[in-house]
């Protein structure tokens, strides 16, 4: 049964890629746009062989409207998913500008395009770093939020400039904010890999058990949680994506605003989960105590009552799969 076709930003990137497969799987067609910033173009094809169909891609910048609206003439449009980001807390602090101009100027640039094309369920991509890290954890979507980081000040604009939308055009939303996505597709061609050095713990600890590095640096043990590491809500890529699906479906069927915690709502130190990788997969990672990083907080954990509650959706996979699913796509890198 053909449900009408999907915008996806990002479609190559991390979460993009495996919102794509679960989209078809729920009898949507998909029109992709990346700029392959942060994603090998090869992993169109590898989306493809694991979908079994061929995916409409538009290799244009989420910041130019011509290539949105390009995307956006696919036939029978009924929704967008907005990725396209750039994601690093770290990172914002020493590229600022560039953070604002992606994240917020594209956002600016989607909402734009898809008024214009009478596209009015969007669902947007946003993080836990928009949430005030004072505040006790298990954290709900009614906390304090603060933006700690020009990455998560970014995140922040864009919610507002969805929740204005709203008001003024009557634009239908749901905002995600993910806690931390891990893991990869069970059929281990697709994952995290973005360009560069990875700056996130998962794809780090996978290249150290690949040897490709040769110890995890753990940024700092005097944090005041359990074993003196940071503390974070890793949830599967695979339950992110299908929150992606759920949500969309939910302003689909008339849903005006959602914004929802996307998590387990479990906290793990980042000594527990080197942990469980070794255990999953029968490797040894190395590692050794290093300063705190710029930007990191102690304890970031979801509330995720919400989801259940809106969209019928709690995350079904645990940490001993998101290690194997990671682990298996990362062994398929050079
Ligand atoms: C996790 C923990 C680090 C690397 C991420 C994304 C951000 C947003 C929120 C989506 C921390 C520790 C890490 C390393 C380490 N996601 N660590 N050594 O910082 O929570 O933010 O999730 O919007 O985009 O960046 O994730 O994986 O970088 O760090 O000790 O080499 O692992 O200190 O406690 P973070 P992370």
């Amino acid at each position: 049964m053909r449900r009408g076709t999907i915008l996806v930003t990002g479609a190559a990137g991390f979460i993009g890629s495996h919102t794509v497969l679960a989209l078809w799987e729920r009898g949507f067609d998909v029109v992709g746009l990346d700029d392959y910033s942060n994603a090998e173009r090869s992993v169109v094809a590898r989306i493809e062989a694991l979908g079994h169909r061929t995916l409409t891609m538009i290799e244009g910048d989420v910041r130019d409207g011509d290539s949105l609206a390009a995307a956006l003439r696919a036939p029978d449009i009924v929704g967008a998913i907005h990725f396209a980001a750039r994601k690093s807390i770290e990172e914002s602090f020493l590229e600022t500008r560039s953070y604002y101009d992606v994240n917020v100027a594209g956002t600016l640039a989607v909402l734009q395009q898809c008024q214009r094309a009478g596209v009015n369920a969007l669902v947007f991509s946003s993080s836990a770093t928009v949430y005030d890290p004072a505040q006790p954890a298990p954290v709900s979507e009614t906390g304090r939020t603060l933006g700690a980081s020009p990455y998560g000040r970014s995140k922040l604009i864009g919610e507002r400039m969805l929740r204005d939308a709203a008001q003024a055009n009557g634009q239908r939303y749901a905002i995600l904010r993910y806690f931390n996505p891990v893991g990869a597709h069970p059929g281990g061609s697709i994952g995290e890999n973005p360009r560069g050095r990875p700056g996130n713990l998962m794809p780090v600890v996978c290249r150290v058990a690949a040897r490709r590095q040769s110890q995890l640096s753990v940024f700092g043990n005097d944090y005041p949680t359990i074993d003196g590491t940071g503390v974070r809500d890793y949830v599967h890529v695979q339950d992110v994506a299908e929150a992606h699906v759920h949500a969309l479906e939910a302003l689909i069927e008339g849903r005006e605003a959602l914004s929802l915690n996307i998590g387990t709502g479990r906290g793990t130190s980042v000594l527990t989960l080197v942990d469980a990788f070794e255990r999953a997969n029968g490797v040894r990672v190395p590692f050794a105590i290093a300063p705190r990083r710029q930007g990191d907080v102690a304890a970031m954990v979801a509330n995720v009552d919400q989801a259940a509650l809106s969209i019928g959706w709690r995350a079904k996979r645990d940490l001993e799969a998101m290690c194997r699913d990671a682990w298996r796509f990362a062994q398929t890198l050079a």
